[in-house]
């Protein structure tokens, strides 16, 4: 860089300073002895310890293999108990069926046994009477006598609220179904007369079978109260 005439020499050196880099006064083979110098002092520096070192303890670390070993019991240790409790929680989070969902299934009364058509027909003489059973998937389901009180329908209603899910009971002198949680009513057929419940209570087929049991089974076909696809299939 080109000097100026009469320049203060401090204010030369910060120009200098400022603009052109700074080039070390050290020759190259005295960096190299500095360098091999400095490695040489580092590694003086590290520390060099064994076993016995620590405070005169004596103590092992354990082998590779012997903490392979030690892993694999842990491991083991810990897995078994977690699959035992998996196993059932993975079973609780699916829905019990396994291929089996479409069969028929017994109705049951209150307390688990088959329901006898020609028992429930005596018990519920009544055109129009109708009662809570349990039904598919366990869910409480209406068994509905037919109108000249000689048969059973061939329909059942799922008695679960389709709003949030409340069993709605049976009122008579409404000829309603009522939801005593937020009050939707249902008609005879279950069918929504009033909200806030937005769909219609759901259908199964009813089935006497041979040995005079009630089966049902799940109603797959149009819903006939509205004719469209079911929405509970
Ligand atoms: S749960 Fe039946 S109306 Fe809300």
């Amino acid at each position: 860089m080109q000097m100026h005439k009469g320049m203060n020499p401090s204010l030369r050196a910060s120009h200098r300073s400022r603009f052109e880099p700074m080039q070390p006064h050290v020759t190259p083979p005295a960096l190299n002895r500095l360098a091999k110098g400095g490695a040489r002092r580092r590694t003086a520096l590290l520390p060099v310890c064994s076993a016995s070192d620590a405070g005169g303890a004596q103590w092992e670390v354990p082998d590779v293999e012997k903490r392979k070993t030690m892993n694999n019991v842990l491991l083991a240790g810990v897995a078994l108990p977690t699959a035992s409790l998996a196993g059932p929680f993975l079973k609780f989070l699916y829905p019990p069926g396994g291929g089996g969902e479409n069969k028929p299934q017994a109705a049951r009364d209150i307390l688990g046994a088959d329901i006898k058509a020609a028992e429930w027909l005596k018990a519920h003489p009544q055109p129009g009477a109708r009662d809570l059973t349990q039904g598919l998937k366990g869910d409480p389901t209406y068994l509905i006598t037919s109108p000249d009180g000689a048969s059973l329908m061939s329909y059942g209603l799922n008695a679960v609220c389709t709003h949030l899910g409340c069993v709605v009971p049976w009122v008579p002198a409404e000829n309603q179904f009522i939801c005593p949680c937020h009050n939707s009513h249902y008609n005879n057929e279950g069918k929504v007369l009033r909200g806030p419940a937005p769909l219609p209570l759901a259908l199964a087929h009813v089935d006497v079978g041979d040995n005079g049991t009630v089966y049902f089974s799940p109603w797959t076909e149009t819903d006939f109260r509205s004719n469209s696809d079911p929405w509970w299939a």
